[in-house]
């Protein structure tokens, strides 16, 4: 694959914060349009910083970032993040919320009427309509980061840059926006590159899984997930694949734990 083939792809990445040791180093993949590719690492293994120079907000120390087929100096409007707390404004409702930004100078400009209908479509896709006049104050934390998910799908991105964003909520929140992420991602056309700490979720939700692990941070396995969908928790398969994982991450641990819960 040429790197016109990738909706993103980063080379030899390295950075360390100032003065600090390296977070991470010689750290190379992609992520191809369309697909949906789950970083899952420990806590503290450097997938936040990761994700934060794969998304251009921060520059690498060294190494270089393309996303659709060009070098990334700043945060791309084709791309859309997406993190643990839904950051709404809690002055503006749900619609405000969805369109905030999509009207700043670096995104692409586009009419009223159709700002209007992004938005629409975009909060009817994450199943808030009827709710748009609510403000903040009067969402759950699934709904609110439903609100998160649509502002970010108003941008029409090619990828979308997801950092734990379900942690927070509790199981059944999580398992629905699990669904429905994987929903809006295929109905959308965008690939989108998840952070999570759960090997279920990267298993319920990935085309790929990335683990990450050691310090400094570094690519320890990649597994292609060709599992139909939707996937089962406790199917034989997706036992297999959790296996497969917790004994790779074990394995790359100095340490080697016994647990066998499915969050590292
Ligand atoms: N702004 C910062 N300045 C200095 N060090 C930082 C900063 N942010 C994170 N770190 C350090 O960099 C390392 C990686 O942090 P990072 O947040 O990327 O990990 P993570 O894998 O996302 O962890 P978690 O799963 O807990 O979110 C940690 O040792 C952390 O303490
Ligand atoms: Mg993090």
């Amino acid at each position: 694959m040429t790197v016109a083939d990738w909706a993103l792809r980063a080379d030899g990445l390295a950075f360390a914060y100032a003065g600090g040791a390296p977070t991470f180093e010689d750290i190379s993949l992609g992520v191809r349009p369309r697909e949906i590719v789950a970083l899952l690492g420990g806590s503290g293994c450097g997938k936040s910083t990761l994700l934060r120079v794969l998304a251009g907000l921060q520059p690498p120390t060294a190494g270089r970032v393309q996303f659709l087929g060009a070098p990334l100096p700043e945060p791309s409007p084709r791309s859309a993040l997406v993190f643990q707390q839904a950051s709404l404004l809690p002055w503006l409702n749900v619609t405000a919320n969805a369109g905030f930004g999509l009207d700043f100078a670096r995104q692409p400009k586009i009419a009223r009427a159709e700002h209007a209908q992004r938005v629409q479509d975009a909060i009817a896709a994450v199943g808030l309509a009827g709710s748009e006049k609510r403000y903040p104050a009067a969402l759950s934390g699934g709904m609110a980061q439903r609100v998160a998910l649509a502002r970010a799908l108003a941008r029409q991105p090619e990828l979308l840059f997801a950092d734990e964003p379900f942690s927070a909520l509790d199981a059944i929140t999580r398992a629905e926006m699990q669904t429905l992420l994987v929903d809006v991602v295929h109905r959308w056309h965008t690939a989108a590159l998840l952070v999570t700490h759960d090997i279920d979720e990267a298993i319920l939700v990935a085309d790929r899984i990335i683990l990450m692990g050691g310090r400094p941070g570094a690519i320890v396995r990649e597994w292609q997930v060709d599992l139909p969908r939707p996937r089962l928790a406790d199917g034989e398969a997706v036992s297999k694949l959790r296996l497969d994982i917790l004994a790779a991450l074990q394995g790359q641990r100095t340490t080697a734990s016994t647990t066998t819960e499915s969050t590292i």
